[in-house]
């Protein structure tokens, strides 16, 4: 809550012996506490009435499956501690006003009557928020003339690979769904995952897959989430990394990456995707079920390393969950690692950064390793044993600091609730 802080100094500095506000956290905790009175009161104070509502939607990290969304295939993803926080009031006459307590002093307007993807007069971070009011209204949920007042504020670092537009999305969709009554639609978080999805690829004009959507809105605290992103069907799945003596180490390479990017690497490899399930003669890279057989089709060795990838990645799906529920948590170690050498060598979107903090790791005792989301940059997860977490932590500073890379940032997660109102 720190920009949401400096964003309320003035109102702060006029309510001297009324509110407290705790020192500045450099740390980041293991369970945030999120100051839903101080949201409350800073959009109150904004704009000059009380808002219906706080939610909050969690980014994620995902355990295993990577870029195996867009293929119809496995995720496994875990909400994490940090998200969105938003406060919302609707408003008629389809206007919508959005504020964030990270950009104090910009307010961003739109009027959903202008909202149109082929021009798309809003863009920038307030695209999401934007693309969501389309797609609600796209699938019918939402009436032109509902609009809205939002002041967001977010803990969740930017572009790190940890699905911030995506918990955007799903905090915006999530209170807007509640607060207007638009019950068909709160209920069904599949749905909601859908409509976010669109309001990303569609409005935005990120080609992503459904995962980061459907992480934060359908994730449950304790849990990872296994997910077939072809029938949307989910089952939670219980992962108690502490109690198995493990913890899971975040670690930031602060590297940014854009997934919008038309030119971009992620756009690219799902082309090359696309381009590989037609010479394979398949609908989608899921449906491949003889490896061998497959890639015998597919005459460009780049397709064929692309193939490779995307198939194993989904055996390491199951392979994972099974391990999971016989409670051999330890032993994902080597799935993980065998993930990154396949992200990194077959669907090649690994950099430098990421391959350091991950070998480093890997040679400093972890039990596995590997990047997470979309890569060229981001974040690298580390499945490490209580006792070596220092140990570990030291041993990537060290190696990034020889190379005089910036310093990376760590953060320890565990699996927490999805999308949920706050108050
Ligand atoms: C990004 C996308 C997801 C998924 C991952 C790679 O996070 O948003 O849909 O494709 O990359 O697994």
């Amino acid at each position: 809550m720190n920009a949401l802080r400096r964003m309320l100094a003035p109102l702060r500095r006029s309510m001297v012996g009324k509110r407290r506000f705790p020192a500045v956290r450099e740390e980041w905790p293991v369970s945030p506490a999120v100051d839903t009175a101080a949201l409350t009161a800073a959009f109150t104070e904004t704009f000059g009435a009380a808002p219906t509502g706080v939610w909050r939607a969690p980014g994620r990290v995902n355990l295993m499956g990577e870029h195996t969304d867009y293929n119809d295939g496995l995720v496994l993803p875990m909400a994490l501690p940090w998200g969105v926080s938003l406060a919302l009031a609707p408003a008629s006459g389809g206007a919508v006003e959005v504020r964030s307590a990270q950009r104090p002093g910009e307010t961003a307007r739109f009027s959903t009557a202008e909202l149109d993807p082929e021009h798309p007069a809003v863009t920038g971070w307030v695209g999401y928020v934007a693309g969501v009011f389309w797609a609600a209204r796209e699938a019918g949920h939402l009436s032109p003339g509902t609009g809205a007042r939002i002041l967001l504020d977010s803990d969740l670092p930017v572009g790190a690979a940890l699905s911030s537009s995506a918990a955007v999305e799903c905090a915006a969709l999530l209170a807007l769904s509640e607060a207007c009554g638009l019950d068909e639609l709160s209920g069904d978080r599949a749905a909601m995952a859908r409509i976010a999805h669109r309001a990303e690829n569609d409005f935005v004009g990120a080609p992503t897959g459904i995962m980061d959507q459907s992480a934060s809105l359908r994730c449950r605290e304790g849990h990872a989430l296994f997910l077939d992103c072809r029938s949307a069907g989910a089952r939670t799945i219980a992962l108690p990394l502490q109690k198995a003596g493990l913890r899971l180490l975040l670690i930031d390479t602060r590297v940014r990456h854009r997934l919008s990017d038309p030119e971009g690497g992620y756009a690219a490899r799902r082309a090359e995707c696309e381009r590989a399930a037609r010479q394979a003669g398949v609908g989608s890279l899921r449906d491949i079920d003889d490896l061998a057989e497959a890639l015998g089709r597919i005459k460009d060795p780049v397709l064929a390393a692309r193939v490779r990838h995307v198939v194993t990645e989904i055996h390491r799906v199951n392979a994972a969950v099974g391990l999971i529920r016989a409670g051999a948590l330890p032993e994902l170690g080597p799935v993980f690692t065998a993930s990154h050498l396949s992200l990194r060598d077959q669907f090649e979107v690994s950099c430098p950064e990421l391959d350091l903090a991950v070998e480093t790791a890997v040679g400093a005792g972890v039990r596995g390793a590997r990047m997470t989301g979309g890569g060229f940059g981001g974040t690298a997860i580390a499945l490490v044993a209580e006792e070596r977490l220092e140990g570990v932590r030291q041993a990537v500073a060290e190696a990034f600091a020889k190379r005089g890379w910036a310093a990376p940032g760590f953060r320890e997660a565990l699996p927490s609730a999805g999308a949920r109102r706050l108050a």
